[in-house]
């Protein structure tokens, strides 16, 4: 399958921990009829049964008729990313961005030397994107400079490359100050496609203003994903499901499934613009 940057506009991506996750992602791109990036952390990549979900991912999507691609989100260890490169993922995301840029120019070149002899796509980060994401744990927002992405993108080979413009890992504390201005920037003067991460909590209006940006590939979804997890639980409870007499654990399933998929169709829906 052709890797995402090719012949496609831009993708969503949603974070997903499990096959169950997967299989709701699935369902919502299905019933959209688009194309979408499952991505998983690197904690949770290790947890995961990878051969199995990459199976079920291929001929789940196929079924559906949909294209969909496997990415490992924010990593920093090379042995993983080389495993998920051997478990056929179509994307690997190094993330030395706590380095200064010297360092996260060889580490990521490192990386596309490994990953791009089989032709796995790699993301890199320039300035640190703030806030939680998993295992990784960023205090202080370091919006990247322009001098720093001109020197990372002269030096490496990468495929996209993630920029912290003011956006955040988890929700928003009052209105995101977005640097629109950097990623246009980025896009403009480079060429290169644009990843843009903290897609939780971006109204509608601003997703569509990213994506309106020519060169913004790839928007990453993943504390949304989980609420709707808990959204799917909550009306479990609601409905009783909990203290039913014969607790039925399928029933429970079909409730966070249904959460999860109507969450994905609803954001893949602001790719129709
Ligand atoms: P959110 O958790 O804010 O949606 O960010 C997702 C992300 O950027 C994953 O890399």
């Amino acid at each position: 399958m052709k890797n995402y940057l090719e012949n496609e506009k831009a993708l969503l991506a949603f974070n997903i921990w499990d096959i169950n996750s997967a299989k709701a992602v699935l369902d919502g791109a299905c019933a959209q009829r688009k194309n979408v990036i499952l991505q998983t952390s690197s904690g949770l990549y290790k947890k995961l049964p990878q051969k199995q979900l990459r199976e079920f991912v291929d001929s789940y999507a196929r079924q559906c008729g949909v294209k969909a691609w496997l990415h490992l989100d924010h990593c920093r260890e090379l042995d993983v990313i080389e495993d998920a490169i051997s478990n056929r993922w179509d994307s690997v995301m190094i993330d030395a961005s706590a380095e200064v840029i010297d360092e996260n120019i060889a580490i990521t070149n490192r990386v596309t030397e490994m990953a791009h002899k089989y032709g796995v796509l790699v993301e890199s980060e320039v300035g640190q994107v703030q806030g939680c994401e998993e295992d990784i744990q960023v205090q202080r927002e370091a919006i990247a400079s322009k001098e720093d992405i001109q020197k990372f993108l002269k030096n490496t080979n990468v495929d996209m490359i993630a920029v912290a413009f003011g956006n955040v890992h988890g929700l928003y504390q009052g209105e995101p100050d977005l640097h629109y201005e950097l990623v246009e920037y980025t896009t403009q003067h480079t060429g290169i496609p644009f990843v843009v991460h903290g897609g939780s909590g971006l109204s509608e209006d601003v997703i569509k203003r990213l994506l309106s940006i020519s060169g913004v590939k790839k928007i990453n979804i993943s504390t949304e994903v989980k609420m709707s997890y808990l959204n799917g639980i909550k009306r479990a409870s609601e409905q009783g499901l909990f203290k039913e007499d014969g607790f039925q654990a399928a029933r429970v399933e079909q409730c966070i499934q249904n959460a999860i998929q109507e969450f994905v169709v609803q954001k893949l829906q602001l790719l129709d613009v």
